[in-house]
């Protein structure tokens, strides 16, 4: 995420001068298809974005604005179209020239795939002389399938991404049996997370209080709003992430909510995940209204300190020699994010 806030919104019937500037416009569009389009195409494909725009899902074409400093700017394309040959969700964006390497496009791209959370497999075309766009591709975690000509006889690449599908979702029962074995067997996580807290328990205590909380979360109406989300990764249950407002040794009177994140399948580590399932949890967070959140650690949890920077989180608090641990004392902290 960027420091300046950016905003998608799907081209409509009144957004044609601003499709037209783009698509008119030498220098990017000699990047994308190495010519701009004829007055013929431009009207042609203006009608095909808002036919499509029209069908009320995330595929479409999307104005992309950013605040500058003393204004917002339109600054160019985001969008997402399904590819007919790769069966996948296809990312394109096209920027003006003047906000060029400003990292708006590293940020539209990541934008755009938080869009199409739910396929595994997402492809991008690009000329493969526009070493910008491919830089921004690979940086995201594409790679390169093929080069080929396109219609115009263009040289063009074809990149895809194929990422887990993760999702977060409501508890269910057999979740249950994943607790007792993550808080009785499996604790490995535990060493990272809080490890000062840590009470003995058995595999009984844990599966009633479960159940318990099983039963407490179990059927809630769809719009009621969640403090926990489990994570599925794949299809199979590897965490949660979770929000609550009592903060430690933070004062807290705008209820500011905190979210947490635990991934007690080690196998599941270092592959994006913790960032993914946090950035989805806050994205939940902001649609509910929340416009800023907490998130608190250790300065011993490396991979945790390493999330919250990535997603954007800046340091708020910091308690030296607050968290002692097998002896030693670590730094308690404190981040926050605006949403
Ligand atoms: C913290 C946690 C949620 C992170 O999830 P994750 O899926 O591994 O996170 P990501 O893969 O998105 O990012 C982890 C980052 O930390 C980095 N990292 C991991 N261990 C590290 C270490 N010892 N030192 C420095 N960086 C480290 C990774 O390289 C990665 O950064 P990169 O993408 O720049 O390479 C997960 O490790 C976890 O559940 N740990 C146990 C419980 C816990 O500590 N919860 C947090 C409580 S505050």
């Amino acid at each position: 995420m960027g420091v300046t806030e950016m905003k998608l919104e799907k081209y409509s019937e009144n957004d044609r001068a601003l499709y037209e500037c783009l698509v008119f416009n030498e220098e990017t569009m000699v990047k994308n298809l190495g010519r701009t389009f004829t007055e013929e195409e431009a009207a042609f494909f203006f009608r095909a974005v808002l036919e499509q725009n029209s069908e009320g899902n995330e595929f479409g074409f999307y104005k992309v604005f950013v605040d500058e400093p003393d204004k917002e700017e339109y600054i160019g394309m985001g969008a997402i179209t399904m590819n007919d040959e790769y069966e996948a969700p296809e990312i394109e964006y096209m920027l003006l020239p003047q906000f060029w390497n400003k990292g708006y496009g590293t940020e539209l791209v990541e934008i755009l795939l938080n869009m199409v959370q739910g396929f595994s497999t997402i492809v991008a075309i690009t000329d493969p002389d526009n070493t910008y766009s491919r830089k921004i591709l690979l940086k995201k975690g594409f790679e390169s399938v093929k080069q080929y000509r396109n219609d115009d006889g263009e040289h063009a690449e074809l990149f895809r991404l194929k990422r887990p599908i993760l999702v977060l979702r409501d508890m269910v029962f057999s979740d249950i049996e994943d607790y007792v074995r993550w808080f009785t067997v499996e604790t490995e996580w535990m060493k990272t997370d809080s490890p000062w807290e840590n009470e003995a328990t058995t595999p009984e205590a844990e599966r009633s209080s479960w159940t318990e909380y099983y039963e407490s979360v179990r059927e809630l109406p769809e719009d009621s709003e969640r403090w926990k989300y489990e994570i599925e990764l794949d299809g199979k249950h590897v965490g949660w992430v979770s929000s609550y407002v009592d903060l430690d040794y933070v004062d807290n009177p705008g209820h500011i909510p905190a979210v947490g994140i635990d991934i007690p399948v080690a196998d599941a580590w270092n592959k994006g995940v913790g960032t993914q399932a946090l950035q989805q949890f806050l994205g939940y967070l902001k649609k509910r209204g929340c416009k800023s959140a907490y998130t608190q650690t250790w300065s011993g949890n490396h991979a945790m300190l390493r999330v919250a920077e990535k997603l954007g989180f800046t340091e708020n608090v910091r308690k030296k020699d607050y968290r002692m641990v097998d002896g030693k004392l670590y730094d308690a902290i404190t981040l926050q994010i605006d949403l």
